[in-house]
């Protein structure tokens, strides 16, 4: 979603900008800009991609100051008009800002009758236009972003450049920004990612806290005017390469990189001796495990389809009821929160609003809640305080691949270790060690025989509509694959549990209509076989996902193997040729595989 920029230092401001914005860009987005002050300030904007804002530059912009941004729209159309930074009426100030002012409409109002002129429809544009009028009080950049920010009613990370100061001020209130500090050089972004390739000190600013950035200073301060608690940390080393280096796009990366993703996260977390699990980060002891009433998982999107197989797996290996939660509807239904029970919040970005919101709304009953998180640092690793991480090093693409196969993982240990803890043996224990242990050379061993995809590409790629079918835990596996198929290629995927299909979705099927079943060599998948039947009977045409050497293949048009592994651990493998149909078929039908039209990286809005 929308991203900041902004640095302040010796060097020309707008390069490094322009940089900082390429590496916001899988965020998703659909228009940008940057402003560079030197004495005056500069403001260029425009629709489309950082390239077409790099196109409309001129050669130099004389200036070591600036602030740019990604935006991706919320309050008013796309359009250069709407597209920020926003300069206030006098030019005296410009701001970037990431979140919704809820009271928008009534600061507009009270502008309007002050005779300000706003010229965008955007709720962030007023924050400009009110920092100008509190600086026309004590010329005082500082408190004029503070009196300003107290007028607002909403989320913001915010920057501020002057026209007749030095400086960058900066707030955060539910979005992210981050400060990175270099020698004589201040950077501040909304993603780590973006830092890295300057600094490794920096300092994530919590809600409420407001920062000056001078190039050789940070000053901490509050919203209310106080100190900040808020200190400053290095940055982890991410293992993977964020850049794209020979592969045509991320998400092709991303899905080749998975058995090295997989091996970082279970690296050093199984314990063989006991056939257990080993996450530190929980911080939860056996005795802890054994006495807890119930789990709950909540995510959104892929993470929800993980936290769906989670759910699956602690139940069965802890024999305690597990749920999982969409977490944008968590709150709203005025969930019952157990002190004992076990939550988690399932994200890749770690900064998805839907789940930040369930997290507080647990926290606030008087429920703990783990992380299960790919960044580091992120803003609900820091609100969980404990968790796992999934290690699933920089996800680039917008469709999730190699963090959803980590999350599976993950949740697989935590489902092994509570499972030790209550029910299961050592030996079974061991077994499934054993299994995981497997996984990421069986991933490998698949992506080097892939199958018939483009088989299966041509019989989905003009389809009306796909059904992706699977029974127990291939049951989420197929609303992943529908997700993934939906989100990039933009073709109407329905899932459901394969005995569900005779219950209505049976209707849509007609001669040709595409259906692809994920039918692991598990005892649900006789049953899943009689749905198979059920659908060639109306003259569907079968994309079967299964076993290699598994004679359900006689019952698929097309077929595609995966190689056998522990029953538990299916969607690991199951899943990636779902990813690789959902890849070349949005490649085949020329869809901008990586950033799909309207989607974000991180969901920063409720
Ligand atoms: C995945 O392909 C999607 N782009 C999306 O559903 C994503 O999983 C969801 O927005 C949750 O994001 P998170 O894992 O960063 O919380």
């Amino acid at each position: 979603m929308c991203g900041i920029f902004g640095y302040i230092g010796p060097h020309q401001a707008s390069p490094i900008l322009l940089e900082g914005l390429r590496r916001l860009e899988y965020r998703g987005y659909d228009s940008t800009g940057l402003a560079v002050k030197n004495g005056a300030i500069s403001i260029y904007k425009k629709v489309g991609k950082v390239q077409q804002l790099r196109e409309i530059l001129p050669q130099t912009i004389e200036g070591n100051m600036g602030i740019a941004h990604t935006r991706w729209a919320t309050h008013g159309g796309v359009t250069d008009e709407n597209s920020h930074p926003h300069p206030s009426a006098q030019g005296k100030v410009v701001i970037v800002h990431n979140g919704i002012i809820e009271n928008a409409r009534m600061l507009r109002t009270s502008l309007n009758v002050q005779g300000v002129k706003l010229v965008s429809e955007t709720d962030s544009e007023v924050l400009a236009h009110i920092i100008e009028r509190e600086l026309s009080i004590d010329d005082n950049p500082e408190e004029a972003v503070r009196r300003a920010l107290r007028q607002a009613r909403g989320t913001w990370g915010i920057c501020a450049v002057f026209k007749d100061h030095d400086m960058i001020v900066c707030a955060r209130n539910g979005s992210p920004l981050i400060i990175g500090q270099g020698i004589n050089e201040m950077f501040i972004s909304s993603d780590p990612h973006a830092l890295t390739a300057h600094t490794q000190q920096v300092i994530y600013l919590e809600d409420g806290d407001l920062a000056t950035l001078t190039a050789t200073s940070v000053k901490l301060s509050t919203l209310t005017g106080g100190d900040s608690s808020t200190k400053g940390t290095t940055l982890e080393n991410d293992w993977g390469e964020s850049e794209l280096g020979d592969y045509p796009h991320f998400m092709l990366k991303e899905i080749y990189e998975q058995p090295d993703a997989l091996r970082h996260c279970i690296n050093g977390r199984l314990d063989r001796t006991r056939g257990s699990g080993k996450l530190g980060g929980l911080k939860l002891s056996p005795a802890a495990l054994a006495k807890v009433p119930h789990v709950r998982l909540l995510g959104c999107g892929t993470s929800y389809n993980a936290a769906e197989i989670g759910r699956l797996l602690i139940e069965k290996l802890a024999r305690i009821p597990t749920f999982a939660h969409i977490s944008s509807e968590f709150r709203h239904n005025d969930p019952v929160i157990h002190p004992s029970a076990l939550h988690f919040a399932v994200t890749q970005s770690g900064e998805t609003a839907d789940t930040l919101s369930a997290i507080k709304e647990i926290q606030l009953k008087g429920g703990n809640v783990h992380g299960v998180v790919n960044v580091v640092g992120s803003s609900i690793a820091r609100l969980c305080g404990r968790g796992v991480y999934i290690h699933s090093g920089p996800e680039q693409a917008v469709a999730s691949t190699k963090a959803f196969s980590n999350m599976v993982a993950a949740l697989s240990m935590f489902a092994l270790q509570i499972g030790r803890s209550r029910n299961i043996s050592k030996e079974r224990g061991v077994e499934l060690i054993h299994g995981l242990q497997q996984v990421p050379h069986l991933v490998e061993s698949y992506l080097e025989n892939q199958g018939p995809i483009l088989e299966a590409v041509e019989l989905v790629k003009n389809a009306k509509s796909v059904l992706f079918l699977g029974r127990g835990i291939s049951a989420p596996v197929a609303k992943e694959g529908a997700l993934k198929l939906m989100e990039i290629a933009y073709i109407p995927c329905l899932a459901y549990p394969a005995g569900e299909m005779k219950h209505g979705p049976i209707a849509l099927l007609e001669e040709g209509s595409p259906v692809i079943f994920i039918a692991p060599n598990d005892h649900v998948k006789t049953k899943t076989a009689s749905a198979i039947h059920e659908c060639r009977a109306r003259g569907a045409k079968i994309i079967l996902i299964h076993e290699e050497g598994d004679e359900i293949a006689e019952e698929g048009d097309v077929c595609i193997s995966v190689p056998p592994v522990h029953n538990l651990l299916s969607p690991l493998l199951t899943v990636v040729p779902l990813q690789l149909i959902a890849y070349h078929t949005a490649l085949e039908l020329g869809c901008d595989v990586d950033r799909p039209r309207n989607l974000a990286k991180s969901v920063t809005v409720e």
